[in-house]
């Protein structure tokens, strides 16, 4: 049976240090640091994501701030936004939260963000420095996925990590961190041939892929390291039948709540086969918070200096 990565404990270990390493940078009166954050119009996921990032701002001691537009907000009130927080003097972080209603110009807006205020590490800027191998503001859920194997001992030097997807905001990143821990990667997507025997030869498999169950038990090398970074909702029980084989317990939660959050990985199966695996939840997503509180931390000491 494989060990859970627990990604509950780990960022709380991460928030720990950032709360501690505010209190230290604070002392003598210095301003707090700050985080502000974009929001545009009113998707419900991302009002509860955006809820979890400000509720983790105080736990820390971080000053945060949420600007609302209207969906109906055009390039320039956005372009507006970002350029008044890239002058402010108390912000260090800006993020715009995703998606943004398909008028906006997601990249454009992105790459108006002051590069030192990034906390995100989306602009070409920071992107550019984690190819070089540079320090910088760099993506919070890769980030946070490198500390969770670092945090459980888990070596990356040396193995084989196949990544299951290509998105800026995970695959390509995490790719680039793991090459850099000297990992040799393969990053598979949605025209890959033979997903599951690359799969299979997988010492660490990283699925981000954004599908219920696309991964089973039988694509996972024996001792594996399975990282599930998929966040899937289902209502429909019929979309997940693996569940109720392999965890019924979450099939019947599933019936009766009327729906569920799960990963990308089969994990019932996986976790019969896998040497440690993260759950959904409680796997990566509070590694992405816990990032991005240290790299509103870090944006700020180097404000500061
Ligand atoms: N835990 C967290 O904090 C966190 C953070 C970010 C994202 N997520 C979750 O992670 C998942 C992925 O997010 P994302 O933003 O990276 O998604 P995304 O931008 O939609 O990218 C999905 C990737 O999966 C690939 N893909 C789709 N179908 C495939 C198939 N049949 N075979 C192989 N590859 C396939 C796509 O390939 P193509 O490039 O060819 O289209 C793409 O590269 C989502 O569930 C999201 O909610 C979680």
């Amino acid at each position: 049976m494989a060990q859970i990565l627990d990604g509950k404990i780990a960022a709380q270990k991460i928030l720990d240090t950032v709360r501690e390493g505010v209190v230290t940078s604070t002392q003598y009166n210095f301003r707090k640091p700050g985080l502000a954050v974009i929001v545009v119009g009113d998707n419900p996921a991302s009002q509860v994501y955006v809820g979890h990032k400000l509720k983790a701002c105080e736990s820390v001691g971080i000053f945060s701030k949420e600007y609302r537009l209207p969906s109906s907000a055009a390039m320039e009130e956005v372009t507006l936004a970002i350029d008044e927080l890239n002058r402010s003097q108390n912000i260090d972080g800006i993020l715009v939260q995703m998606p943004l209603p398909s008028h906006l110009d997601a990249i454009n807006l992105v790459n108006r963000i002051d590069p030192s205020k990034d906390v995100d590490g989306f602009t070409p800027h920071n992107q550019i420095r984690l190819l070089q191998g540079r320090k910088g503001l760099f993506p919070c859920t890769p980030l946070g996925i490198m500390r969770l194997l670092e945090i459980n001992n888990v070596t990356v030097r040396g193995k084989h990590a196949v990544i299951l997807g290509r998105s800026i905001i995970v695959g390509k990143p995490l790719s680039t961190m793991m090459l850099e821990s000297n990992a040799t990667v393969t990053v598979t997507h949605s025209h890959t041939e033979h997903l599951k025997e690359i799969c299979q030869k997988a010492d660490i498999l990283v699925a981000a892929v954004g599908r219920p169950g696309f991964v089973h038990g039988s694509w996972i090398k024996p001792g594996a390291v399975v990282v599930d970074v998929g966040i899937n909702r289902i209502t429909n029980p019929s979309a997940a039948p693996y569940l109720k084989l392999s965890e019924p317990e979450r099939y019947s939660q599933l019936i009766n709540k009327g729906s569920l959050l799960v990963g990308d990985v089969r994990f019932g199966e996986a976790e019969q086969v896998a040497s440690f695996i993260t759950p959904v939840p409680g796997g990566v997503g509070p590694l992405t918070v816990a990032m991005l509180m240290s790299n509103t931390l870090d944006a700020y000491r180097m404000r500061k200096k």
